[in-house]
């Protein structure tokens, strides 16, 4: 099956520039193959939900009124409207550019930051994606997040020409203004996909070489398998802007590509297999909590979160910021229109989460907050 519906939702715009050819043809192809895969409910780990099981307690009390509620945050020091953001989906493609300009168009309005997907083609000097470039022209307030992926990141760090490769990955994150680098963690996926490239070894020595070099700071991301307490002590010891532990309870990579593949495969196999590999949003969250305090590395949390109240509750357990993909995806593919009212909806979600219990602003939501 193709591409279902991306022709009459996306009227292709002239290309962006983007350079064709034989292998990027099969990219293209496995990149669209995960926008449709990643809208199916059968590829999200509901069952791994473990948010459900957090809750707020109910204040009849509040002592404030709901239109006083504000859920701004900072960023960079900086007053941000909301403390969302789009975690990173796609990148380097036609309809991936129609995906993010709608996403990228309400997110700037509506103070959310904007994280693009793997920016691995750009590493290629000849690839121009000038449709990343048309967005941070138009959206000049718009805070956006790079992606690579760790695997890229270990290939460039093991390259015999560093520098060289430090100029890519600083290519990118300029051309894209940047306020943040992601690298994303994804073993689950590059293991079960036929393409995909398993190699992890000198993650750890990669990322602190990144960070040594890099012009922007670095945030580094599962993508929803999420992380346990020896990955995040790991990471304890770099010196990273933010973790986003994109745990087990939305979009499972496992089970996508899984999804993908023929009834008769092996990777179908594996999808099933694997299915609930992972270590859930907010189990993970509680171990980011010990294993980050008294550290000025940020935890945020994305994987499963679906509504302002998921999102109140991980905010109360103490995540500056907290990050949807495929409800995101969901609203872009049926429009710009959409996407608004999603975020409103979510914004008003979380607004009506803090009155009922008390919280007037994001400092007033915490873990005394929770049952
Ligand atoms: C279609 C799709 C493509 C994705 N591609 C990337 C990617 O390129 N880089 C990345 O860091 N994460 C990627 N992710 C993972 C998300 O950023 C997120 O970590 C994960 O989907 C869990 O969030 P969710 O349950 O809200 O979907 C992708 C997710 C989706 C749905």
């Amino acid at each position: 099956m193709g591409f279902v519906d991306f022709g009459h939702r996306f009227p292709r715009l002239e290309k962006h520039g983007i350079n064709e050819g034989v292998s990027d043809s099969k990219f293209i192809h496995r990149k669209q193959d995960h926008l449709r895969v990643a809208l199916l409910d059968e590829v999200q780990a509901n069952e791994s939900r473990v948010l459900d099981r957090v809750e707020l307690i109910h204040e009849s009390l509040p002592e404030i009124n709901l239109g006083e509620v504000s859920i701004e945050s900072s960023f960079f020091e900086r007053t941000v409207a909301t403390p969302f953001y789009i975690s990173g989906m796609t990148s380097g493609h036609d309809d991936a550019y129609e995906i993010n300009l709608r996403l990228a168009r309400i997110a700037s309005e509506r103070g959310w930051l904007f994280g693009l997907g793997s920016q691995r083609r750009e590493l290629d000097e000849a690839f121009n994606d000038s449709g990343i470039d048309s967005i941070v022209s138009t959206y000049t307030d718009l805070k956006l997040v790079s992606n690579l992926g760790l695997s890229q990141l270990i290939e460039l760090y093991q390259s015999p020409d560093r520098s060289a490769s430090a100029k890519k990955i600083e290519r990118i994150t300029q051309r894209s203004r940047a306020s943040l680098l992601a690298i994303h963690l994804n073993p689950l996926q590059e293991a079960i996909q036929p393409e995909g490239t398993p190699n992890f070894k000198h993650g750890v020595e990669s990322l602190e070489w990144l960070i040594e070099h890099s012009a922007i700071p670095v945030l580094v991301k599962e993508t929803g398998s999420g992380m346990s307490y020896s990955t995040l002590m790991k990471l304890r010891g770099l010196k990273l802007f933010a973790v986003d532990v994109s745990g087990l309870g939305g979009t499972h990579w496992g089970r996508v590509e899984g999804h993908r593949a023929d009834k008769e495969t092996r990777t179908f196999r594996y999808g099933e297999t694997f299915k609930n590999w992972g270590v859930s949003t907010v189990e993970s969250v509680i171990d980011a909590m010990t294993v980050f305090r008294g550290s000025a590395t940020e935890v945020w949390a994305s994987g499963g979160v679906r509504t302002g109240l998921d999102a109140a509750k991980l905010l109360a357990m103490g995540c500056q910021r907290v990050g949807f993909a495929q409800p995101a995806l969901k609203a872009a593919m049926q429009g710009e229109l959409e996407v608004n009212q999603w975020m409103q909806t979510v914004e008003q979600e979380l607004k009506i989460a803090m009155f009922c219990s008390g919280s007037a602003t994001l400092g007033d939501l915490h873990e005394g907050k929770l049952k």
